[in-house]
């Protein structure tokens, strides 16, 4: 069902990257999307970084039209929809690379009380593409990488994750698919959580144009549990 609200509050978050704030909050697991309506261009899925904000980067025509609107406009949505993150583990690696981070970021902040130890490990090309908001206040540790090295550790994230995987008993991912490959096999598909993407229409099951191998990432995720995975990416 088609709901509406408002914006309420627009900001910045790094280059081309701006947060967008509701005047509704919706209840949500984290890693469930919207479908966002713009009228004229058409329907979009963002992940829910609260039930209330999404965090957007300007890739396109439906981007670059949500990017030219001003506290006070109404937008339409559809949902939230998926399947979401299983909050598990004691000791968690959460491995983000860009965008990916505002699910993430509603894991974090949903599970402060139940996890023991949260490792943030994010990657992004420079350091004008951090998108961290204030994630900090939801971790324990943050690591940055970068490609050229312009902040945190030259490199990328997967590098401290194999480094690193051991001190974990759950990690969770989202990015570009070569990152969420490379986690994968670094944990060899055990103990990982990873949210994929892939082209929506519909965000319900039905267009099939979400196709990743068996599975139809609207519905059966966008969050897949590792094994789930093996031979499929
Ligand atoms: C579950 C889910 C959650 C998401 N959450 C977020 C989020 O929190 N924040 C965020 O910024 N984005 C998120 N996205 C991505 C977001 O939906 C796209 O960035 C959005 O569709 C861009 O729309 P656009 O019209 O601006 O650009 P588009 O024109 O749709 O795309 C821009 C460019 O990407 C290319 N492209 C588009 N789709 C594909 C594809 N399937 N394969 C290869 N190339 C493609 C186009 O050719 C074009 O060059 C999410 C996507 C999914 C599936
Ligand atoms: S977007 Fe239509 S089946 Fe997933």
């Amino acid at each position: 069902m088609l709901e509406t609200t408002v914006l309420r509050e627009v900001w910045k978050v790094a280059r081309d990257v701006k947060a967008f704030r509701f005047k509704r909050k919706v209840g949500f697991n984290a890693g469930q999307f919207i479908m966002l309506w713009l009228p004229g261009v058409g329907e979009k899925p963002f992940s829910l970084a609260d039930g209330d904000t999404i965090v957007v980067k300007r890739i396109g025509p439906f981007t670059s039209r949500l990017f030219n609107l001003e506290p006070g406009s109404r937008v339409w949505f559809r949902g939230p929809y998926g399947r979401g993150f299983k909050p598990r583990g004691r000791k968690v690696a959460l491995i983000a690379g860009g965008i990916g981070i505002p699910p993430l970021y509603a894991l974090a902040k949903q599970n402060r009380d139940r996890f023991e130890e949260v490792t943030l490990i994010y990657g992004a090309r420079s350091v004008d593409e951090l998108a961290l908001m204030d994630v900090a206040d939801y971790v324990d540790e943050v690591v940055v990488t970068t490609d050229d090295g312009s902040a945190g550790r030259r490199g990328f994230p997967t590098d401290v994750l194999a480094e690193r995987r051991d001190e974990f008993d759950q990690v969770y991912a989202c990015g570009p698919e070569p990152m969420l490959k490379a986690v994968l096999r670094v944990m060899d598909y055990q103990n990982v959580q990873v949210s994929a993407e892939r082209y929506m229409k519909c965000g319900i099951g039905v267009c099939g144009s979400c196709n990743l191998g068996k599975w139809l990432v609207c519905r059966d995720g966008p969050v897949f549990e590792g094994p789930a995975l093996k031979g499929v990416l």
